[in-house]
């Protein structure tokens, strides 16, 4: 199914809307990564607070940087689907359009804990509920095309998983830049391209855990040098930070759930980003949210 006939059709049966998709210059998006839902009981009044604080902020979409469910990668499709249908409701709620990036823990079935096989295709719930056909794609909305791309390569345990975007998932990153105006993409990783928490927190010369940045950042941020992007959007990090390198701006979005719904994470407490660009001008803001 295309991907614009697999949003309508989530629409239509009041998953989320995308009406108003168009081409305009002032747009308003709110990036809202990492929420690891764990129960009914110990998440939602906190989604409540934030639905109610992203409703505040009056984004025009929202862009979903993954981890949707803690520990996804380590239950069965089947003890997944309760905090599948939750977040939905979660999104539906919000009554915008919403994109998904793929997070580690979204990898459904996985490794399963509870003995049960692992699922033949990890990223098969998550693309039949949230992404469509594949998860990396590009959509257009509000004059901005959003290419969200897949970070994750599946590990055999211990590891599990590493950040890695496969070689012909840059090829066709490379290709979609440069056959159109870069400077109104935006893309969406999970895992980093690039950023200063290991070196800020552990010092720059302590080697970095194999799960924590994109492998092959490096190549990632090449690709992004040669284009116009203004900014990448990325999550996993669960901070809020903004680094400047030749020419755009690598955004990592914090967390929903801060430090895993236990207060902040290195300084940044539970919230979302808010996008604002009024032509192309961009101003960015961290907006946290009460949790009491
Ligand atoms: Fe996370």
């Amino acid at each position: 199914m295309h991907r614009r006939s697999f949003l309508q059709t989530l629409a239509g049966a009041g998953v989320f809307s995308i009406s108003g998709c168009g081409s305009r210059r002032d747009l308003r998006a709110a990036f809202v990564t990492d929420i690891h839902w764990k129960s009914s009981s110990e998440t939602d009044p906190h989604l409540d607070r934030c639905a109610d604080a992203l409703r505040a902020a009056k984004p025009d979409l929202v862009v979903c940087g993954g981890d949707l469910i803690h520990r996804g990668l380590l239950l069965s499709e089947a003890q997944a689907m309760e905090g599948i249908s939750t977040m939905k409701s979660f999104f539906a709620s919000l009554r915008v359009p919403c994109l998904f990036c793929l997070g580690n823990h979204d990898l459904f079935g996985a490794f399963p804990e509870d003995g049960s096989p692992p699922a033949p295709d990890p990223r098969r719930l998550y693309r039949e509920h949230f992404c469509g056909l594949d998860t990396c794609y590009t959509q257009t909305i509000l004059g901005r095309t959003w290419i969200v791309l897949d970070t994750l390569e599946l590990l055999p345990v211990p590891q599990r998983y590493r950040g890695f975007i496969a070689p012909e998932r840059l090829e066709w990153l490379d290709k979609k830049l440069s056959e159109t105006d870069s400077s109104l993409c935006v893309p969406v990783l999970h895992v980093p391209a690039l950023s200063t928490l290991p070196s800020a927190t552990k010092g720059a010369y302590e080697p970095v855990p194999h799960n924590l940045i994109l492998h092959n950042g490096a190549e990632v941020v090449k690709i992004f040098s040669r284009s116009r992007v203004p900014v990448v959007l990325q999550g996993h990090l669960h901070v809020s930070e903004k680094n400047e390198w030749q020419g755009r701006t690598y955004l990592t979005g914090g967390a929903v759930c801060g430090a895993w719904w236990n207060g902040d994470h290195h300084g940044t407490p539970q919230g979302f980003t808010l996008l604002h660009w009024r032509g192309h001008n961009l101003h960015t803001e961290y907006r946290p949210f009460s949790v009491s």
